[in-house]
């Protein structure tokens, strides 16, 4: 009778699936083993697909599309985003604006900014609103204004470098852009206590400007636009050159991390049969 129980189980444990047919354990046992796998398998591709996702995603800011996609009538210097962009129209068109409703800010807070400045901030919040391929860099925060940020996005050097010679001429009062404004007026203005010096007074190379105005959005490299392995803020129409750069960043990063993953999971199993 026991017999009988013991190879009927065993015939049950074969047709279930071959990782239990040549132990000696009862069926509870083996089950427990066969959902573990399962869960463990899960857990892997889980992590493979949500590593996709930060491929092509949106953050969650304050004028971001919720998934990425094809816009047409992107605006000027937003236009190359067109195929697949995290922004609308009416973003990029006012992007183009002093003062614009985005977030009312005011780039002319030391004199009026120069054209050939200004072009760059204008780049900046394109590729801050249209990109999405920034997913390795997207943070939760806290803020009033969205809940999502970027930090140390590694910027080509040639995007960074040209953004501060061009910009070199102009005036501001402050660092970090994002804090410590006096917004009374409705627009950012110089707060008490300040007072509008050259941008190379306040940024003396182009590495501070390009981490400190933004607090750390941008991480300067000396990575150039050729290498994939800086995101590029400026490129022609057409591929977006980004994609591939964070594809590389999402690889690395696992290549660290699978490994040791990788280990403790064939480490749980072998402890376990
Ligand atoms: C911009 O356009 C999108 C969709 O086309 C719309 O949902 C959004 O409300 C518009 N934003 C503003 C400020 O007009
Ligand atoms: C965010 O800030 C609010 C108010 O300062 C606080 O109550 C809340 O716990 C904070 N949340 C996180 C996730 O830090
Ligand atoms: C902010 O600006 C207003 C208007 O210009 C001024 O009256 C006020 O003193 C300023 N406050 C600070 C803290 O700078
Ligand atoms: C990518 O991986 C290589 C070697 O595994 C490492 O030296 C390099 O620092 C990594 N780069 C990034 C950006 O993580």
């Amino acid at each position: 009778m026991n017999k009988l129980i013991h190879e009927g189980s065993h015939a049950v444990l074969k047709a279930k699936g071959s990782i239990c047919v040549n132990l000696e354990t009862n069926w509870e046992i083996c089950e427990k083993r066969i959902m573990l796998t399962l869960t463990m398998l899960l857990t892997l591709v889980v992590t493979v697909l949500s590593q996709e996702n930060r491929l092509n995603m949106c953050m969650d800011g304050t004028h971001h599309k919720t998934q990425p996609g094809p816009e047409g009538k992107l605006f000027q210097q937003c236009s190359p985003w067109k195929d697949n962009a995290c922004c609308h129209a009416n973003t990029t068109e006012e992007a183009h604006k002093d003062n614009s409703y985005l977030y009312n800010f005011n780039w002319n807070h030391c004199g009026i900014m120069t054209n050939t400045c200004k072009q760059h901030f204008i780049q900046d919040t394109c590729f801050y609103e249209c990109s999405p391929h920034l997913g390795p860099w997207i943070q939760k925060v806290n803020s009033s204004w969205r809940n999502e940020r970027i930090l140390d996005v590694p910027l080509c050097r040639e995007d960074c470098e040209t953004w501060w010679n061009d910009c070199k001429n102009d005036f501001t009062c402050k660092e970090n852009w994002h804090t410590g404004w006096n917004w009374s007026t409705g627009n950012n203005q110089c707060p008490k206590g300040t007072e509008c010096k050259k941008f190379t007074d306040i940024f003396p190379t182009p590495q501070s400007m390009c981490e400190k105005i933004w607090s750390n959005s941008y991480k300067y490299t000396t990575y150039t636009k050729d290498s994939g392995r800086c995101m590029q803020m400026w490129f022609q129409a057409g591929e977006n050159p980004n994609k591939k750069v964070a594809e590389y960043y999402l690889n690395n990063r696992s290549a660290v991390t699978a490994p040791g993953s990788l280990l403790l999971m064939a480490t749980v199993l072998l402890l376990l049969f």
